[in-house]
């Protein structure tokens, strides 16, 4: 079954899979949402059953939180945790800096409410992710459905002293509909193309009436595990500034794959 993975998917399955090696019997862990997070959650649940690693998870969504369960993990709200010892989750790119743009799968506000609220947070992602700057991925932004026309207009007049390449704004839609997020609101994608200060454009966005947040993370990130198609894996630390290689043997894997189905 591992054989029939893509490229893509084992490099997300790798990362996944370091990352979950960091976990501990005890921890309140926040877990993030997007096909990488999933894995996570997947080898978190393979943890639980095999080895009785005995953890809270602190899900970012509707779709995580089924997923968790599903796989045996204690689930408990961000306000009965109250504070993480650790939050994985994926992300849409990265930085040098570790600097993120989330939202891609629509969670970001709970993510970001999560991984701020956690002691340590550790992106994982394929290599694809990894960026020169940001904004090449279109920065989601969570608005509230009332006004949002309004919202987007004044987005757009902001952006026009921004730094960015590009100023485009869409309302994310779901088939013929607008995209709904878990808390009931709208996704404005933000079409930039290139972010020239990612720090001064995330504050300038969470001060326009009716943005709940933005998919911007700064300086929220600790670690990013990297995983490669060819079963490489990197672990990229911003506080001590180091890459650490790490390797694994896919076909030690074969119970996790065979849980998935075809
Ligand atoms: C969801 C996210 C995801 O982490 C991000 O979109 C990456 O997803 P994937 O792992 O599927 O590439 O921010 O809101």
């Amino acid at each position: 079954m591992s054989s029939t993975l893509s490229p893509i998917d084992k490099a997300k399955f790798l990362a996944a899979k370091q990352a979950a090696s960091y976990v501990e019997t005890g921890m309140k862990v926040g877990l993030g949402t997007g096909s990488t997070a999933a894995w996570l959650v997947r080898c978190l649940g393979e943890r639980v059953r095999d080895q009785g690693l005995q953890i809270k998870g602190v899900p970012t969504s509707h779709r995580t939180a089924d997923l968790a369960r599903e796989v045996g993990i204690e689930v408990i709200t961000l306000d009965e945790a109250k504070w993480l010892d650790l939050t994985i989750d994926g992300a849409d790119e990265y930085d040098g800096q570790l600097n993120l743009i989330k939202g891609g799968g629509g969670a970001l506000l709970q993510e970001k409410i999560v991984a701020t609220a956690s002691d340590q947070m550790i992106v994982i992602a394929d290599i694809s992710k990894q960026v020169e700057s940001l904004g090449a991925f279109p920065l989601p932004v969570e608005v509230i459905p009332f006004g949002w026309q309004t919202t987007k207009a004044l987005i757009e007049e902001a952006l026009i002293g921004m730094d960015v390449l590009g100023r485009a704004t869409s309302l994310r839609m779901n088939g013929d509909s607008p995209y709904v997020t878990d808390e009931g609101n709208r996704i404005l994608d933000l079409h930039l193309n290139r972010i020239g200060n990612a720090r001064q454009l995330s504050l300038v966005l969470n001060q326009i009436p009716g943005i709940v947040e933005n998919g911007l993370f700064i300086d929220v990130c600790d670690k990013v595990v990297v995983g490669f198609g060819d079963g490489k894996v990197e672990v990229r630390d911003i506080n001590d500034g180091t890459v650490v290689p790490a390797f694994f043997d896919l076909h030690e894997d074969e119970n996790l794959f065979a849980d998935l189905g075809d």
